[in-house]
C-alpha cells in the first residue's frame, strides 16, 4: 500500500487541493466510466449529481435516489468517486443553503454512508477503484472484497481536521452481509 502526508490549504472544493487534485487525477485518467454523488462543481465524472441546484452536476437529486437510478439503468463503473459531507455540521450547511431540513437519519449518514455503499458495491465492477475522502479511513472494506491501494493523508495545519483520501480496488464481488434485518432502515 503507498501512503504519503502532504500539507495544503483547506478547501470547500476538495479537489481543488492541489495534492487532492494530482490525487483524483491519477485514478481519473485510467478510467472509462465514472460515478460522483456529491460532485458540487467537479464535472470530471461520467455520471455527476448533487443535492444542490446551483452546481455544475448533471443531476440534483439525493445521492441515494441518483445511485439507485443507475443502477436499475444497469450503469457498471470502473471508478466511483466517494466526496459526501463529513460530519452532520456540514450536512446541516448544505440542507440549510437550499432551503431544506436535515432530518435526524441524515445526520447519521455521515457514520457510515452504508445504504449509498451497498449499492456503490453493485455499481463498481471487479478491479475497478472506490475513491472515499473523509475524516475516517471507512471505504468499502476488506469484507466487501475491496483492498486499500493507496492512502494520502493532507494536513491542514492547527484547528483543521486533515482530509483521508483513499484508493481501494474491488478485488472480488464478495456479497455484502445486510447489516440490518429486512423491513428496518438504515441510518
Ligand atoms: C465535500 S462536498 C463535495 C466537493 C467536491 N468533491 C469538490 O471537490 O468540489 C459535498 C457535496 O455533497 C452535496 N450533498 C450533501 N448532501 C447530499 C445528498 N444527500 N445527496 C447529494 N449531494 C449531497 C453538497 O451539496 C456538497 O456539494
Amino acid at each position: 500500500m503507498k501512503f504519503s502526508r502532504e500539507w495544503a490549504m483547506p478547501s470547500h472544493e476538495t479537489f481543488s487541493i492541489p495534492p487532492i487534485a494530482v490525487f483524483i487525477d491519477k485514478y481519473l485518467r485510467a478510467s472509462t466510466v465514472s460515478i460522483d454523488p456529491f460532485a458540487r462543481d467537479f464535472t470530471r465524472a461520467t455520471y455527476t449529481n448533487d443535492l444542490n441546484p446551483d452546481t455544475l452536476a448533471s443531476s440534483h437529486v439525493d445521492s441515494l435516489d441518483f445511485l439507485r437510478g443507475l443502477d436499475d439503468s444497469g450503469v457498471l463503473a470502473d471508478l466511483i468517486i466517494f466526496d459526501p459531507p463529513y460530519s452532520p455540521r456540514q450536512v446541516k450547511e448544505c440542507y440549510n443553503g437550499i432551503g431544506l431540513k436535515m432530518k435526524q437519519e441524515d445526520a447519521q449518514r455521515t457514520c457510515s454512508w452504508v445504504r449509498e455503499k451497498e449499492i456503490i458495491h453493485d455499481l463498481l465492477e471487479v478491479g475497478g477503484v472506490f475513491l472515499y475522502f473523509g475524516w475516517d479511513s471507512m471505504g468499502m472494506g476488506r469484507t466487501r472484497g475491496y483492498q486499500i491501494e493507496e492512502i494520502l493523508l493532507v494536513c491542514h495545519g492547527p484547528g483543521h481536521n486533515d482530509t483521508i483520501c483513499m484508493a481501494e480496488r474491488k478485488l472480488q464481488h464478495q456479497e455484502s452481509f445486510r447489516m440490518v434485518p429486512e423491513g428496518r432502515t438504515l441510518p
